[in-house]
């Protein structure tokens, strides 16, 4: 956790221009810079860099936001990735929230973990190059399968020798505690002894997108068939098997480059394609293809395609892998090898040249695969033409792009001799299906949460409904107004004479008569909004606007560099340029804020009486205390009736 305080001392520190400006190559013009964008391809330069406004946008292709943002979207960090990026690059020291004793010793032990697996990744490197059994039997291995020294250098393969306790004995020696080369699953302990778990195997070590060692695959190279031919390190406090792509701290930059990325099946198919040229692969090794591991992918590239082997075992497996994919809402391609080759056997027997355009020609648009796969297993049997069709729309219905679905049945309508609105029909079946089931089960999430049993709150993310529309956009004037002048000085008129006119800033004004009535706002990106200025107003500190224009809520960003776009190019005629008021527009300002907040909360007021009197019909016994309430709104109701009456805007 990096503290408030430090974010936004990095946050105010970067510059835009300068951050930006580390990646393209920007000019000036007038008050901004200019250059190529980096998101799209262009010719002609539409990305944009506001230095005052510290926004960068491209009007090509819409991205926009902060310093962070740009980091974020550029170099696929997550947000802390990127602010340790920027603290890097302005020399703000992180001082990280205190951890507790807990938190430090749960650290120092991943990095001994960590520290561990590196010494082995080193010692199997080693035996493998410079022990006379390595040579003869690891090395010589790899070089039969046809890698060659630099391949495995890049992939530091290994050799584990073919004795009990080699590298446990090497480990200890050196000082490693017993404890952590357990913990990776190195050694395997069994009371007092001890055996290295990959005794005589060639090493494949695994690393993480940093590329620090993680785990290691390990291939036998007896042939007996009672051996495993692979084995895995057991999970681990560093080694999550489901939250890692084999490959990828190599392929992820041609996976940017190329915009694509290749899903093989293990080790040597990696290995081998990128001695054959192809980088842009990874390998699910050792689970079957995880939601997670989609999701590492898509941070680099929307599509992947899916290589396997010709067999249909090969093929039936995939099919699970391309519904997760396809509900991710990214784009797959299928390729199939020749029966009996898998990636691996066809990059070692072809050419560079030879697998690239192979890799082009026959990558098969998932439906068109799927469908025709299926097509020609299913023949002329209607029933199972019937459940044929199920199976392809139920994927289809997974796609979230309503454009890329309907695409997809248009394709699959006329492959298997379909009409589109049959089709059509069944898929809004499927989805109507799914929908509902999620609604419930967002219900039954909902109750929990009134119990305080889960934080949860991905479905505040709905958006409202229709009736409440009046009521959003006067939350999102008074949003509006504290983004673009929460900061800003207004005087408060007395009430009476004798009272003392109060100077408050309009976050400050905000607040105080928001928590009058308790009330919170209907939208959840507004009301998230509102929170940050609450907590700001009571811990007597301001917004900066950059920890807004820089959220890590994408909505939230967005909707803040609009706002603060507003403010300082367009139509406010009296904020000048100084951003100074005068007194009769801080008066204009004082009176905006007061009548959006009341109207705000005359509307709310108004609803919750509906709900009484709808309340009331409903429960007629309960007559008493629901009129006590009614009552009583009816009362708020008129005295903001009457405020609004008094607020004349001139
Ligand atoms: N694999 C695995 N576990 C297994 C078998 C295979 O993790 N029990 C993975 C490995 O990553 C391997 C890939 O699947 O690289 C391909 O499997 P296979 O062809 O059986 O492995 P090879 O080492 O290529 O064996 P062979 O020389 O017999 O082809
Ligand atoms: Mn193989």
């Amino acid at each position: 956790m990096i503290p408030k305080q430090t974010v936004d001392e990095i946050l105010e520190t970067a510059r835009v221009e300068e951050v930006v400006g580390d990646f393209v190559n920007l000019k000036k013009r007038g008050a901004n810079l200019l250059g190529l964008c980096p998101f799209h391809n262009e010719k002609t330069p539409s990305f944009t860099v506001s230095p005052a406004k510290g926004i960068y946008k491209c009007f090509g292709c819409g991205k926009a936001g902060g310093a962070a943002n740009f980091i974020m979207d550029h170099e696929h960090y997550t947000y802390p990735e990127a602010l340790k990026y920027l603290a890097d690059k302005y020399n703000i020291e992180i001082e990280e929230e205190e951890q507790s004793a807990e938190q430090i010793q749960q650290a120092n032990e991943k990095e001994s973990l960590f520290i561990v697996t590196q010494f082995a990744a080193e010692y199997f490197q080693q035996q493998l190059k410079e022990t006379e059994n390595g040579r003869a039997i690891g090395l010589s291995y790899f070089k039969e399968r046809g890698f060659r020294e630099e391949t495995i250098e890049k992939f530091k393969l290994g050799y584990s020798p073919d004795e009990w306790e080699a590298f446990t004995k090497a480990a200890l020696d050196k000082g490693y505690k017993l404890d952590y080369l357990e913990k990776t699953g190195l050694t395997i302990v069994k009371g007092e002894k001890h055996f290295d778990r990959f005794k005589g195997r060639v090493m494949f070590p695994i690393q993480n997108i940093s590329g620090r060692v993680i785990g290691f695959g390990g291939r036998t190279l007896s042939a007996d068939k009672k051996t495993a031919k692979y084995l895995n390190s057991p999970e681990s406090e560093i080694y999550h098997k489901s939250r890692v792509l084999y490959g990828l701290n190599l392929a992820k930059k041609t996976i940017i480059e190329k915009d694509l990325c290749y899903l093989v099946e293990g080790y040597t198919d990696v290995i081998s394609f990128h001695q054959n040229g192809v980088e842009n692969v990874v390998a699910s090794s050792g689970t079957s293809l995880t939601t997670e591991q989609i999701r590492l992918i898509k941070r680099y590239t929307p599509n992947i395609t899916i290589l396997f082997d010709g067999d249909t075992a090969g093929i039936k497996a995939a099919f699970r892998g391309i519904d997760m994919i396809l509900e991710e809402g990214m784009n797959v391609k299928v390729l199939a090898f020749p029966e009996g080759e898998d990636p691996d056997s066809f990059a070692r027997s072809k050419s560079t040249e030879e697998l690239s355009s192979f890799l082009k020609e026959n990558a098969q648009d998932f439906i068109r695969f799927k469908t025709s796969l299926l097509v020609s297993e299913v023949g002329k049997d209607p029933m199972k033409r019937a459940s044929l069709i199920k199976e392809i729309v139920n994927s289809i219905a997974l796609i979230p792009d309503p454009i890329a679905r309907s695409v997809y049945i248009q394709e699959s309508g006329d492959i298997l001799d379909i009409s589109e609105q049959a089709l059509m029909s069944e898929l809004n079946k499927v989805r109507r299906n799914t929908l509902s089931k999620k609604i419930q089960n967002k219900e039954r999430e909902e109750k929990r949460e009134d119990f305080g049993v889960t934080d949860d709150t991905t479905f505040l993310q709905e958006k409202p409904k229709p009736q409440e529309k009046p009521l959003i956009y006067q939350e999102e004037d008074i949003i509006r107004t504290l983004i673009k002048f929460g900061n800003q000085d207004v005087e408060i008129p007395k009430e009476k004479d004798d009272d003392e006119a109060i100077v408050l800033t309009v976050a400050e004004y905000v607040v105080f008569e928001m928590e009058e009535d308790n009330l919170s706002f209907t939208h959840p990106l507004f009301d998230k909004i509102y929170a940050l200025f609450k907590t700001a107003v009571e811990s007597e500190t301001s917004v900066v606007e950059n920890t807004l224009v820089s959220n890590e809520d994408k909505e939230l960003s967005s909707f803040a560099i609009e706002c603060l776009m507003d403010k300082y190019t367009l139509s406010i005629n009296w904020y000048d340029k100084h951003q100074i008021l005068t007194l009769k527009e801080e008066e204009i300002l004082q009176k905006k804020v007061h009548r959006g907040v009341c109207s705000w909360r005359l509307t709310k007021v108004q609803q919750m009486l509906e709900d009484m009197q709808a309340a009331l019909k409903e429960n007629p016994d309960n007559y008493e205390s629901i009129y006590e309430e009614i009552s009583r709104l009816l009362q708020a109701k008129k005295a903001l009736g009457n405020e609004l009456g008094r607020i004349v805007l001139r």
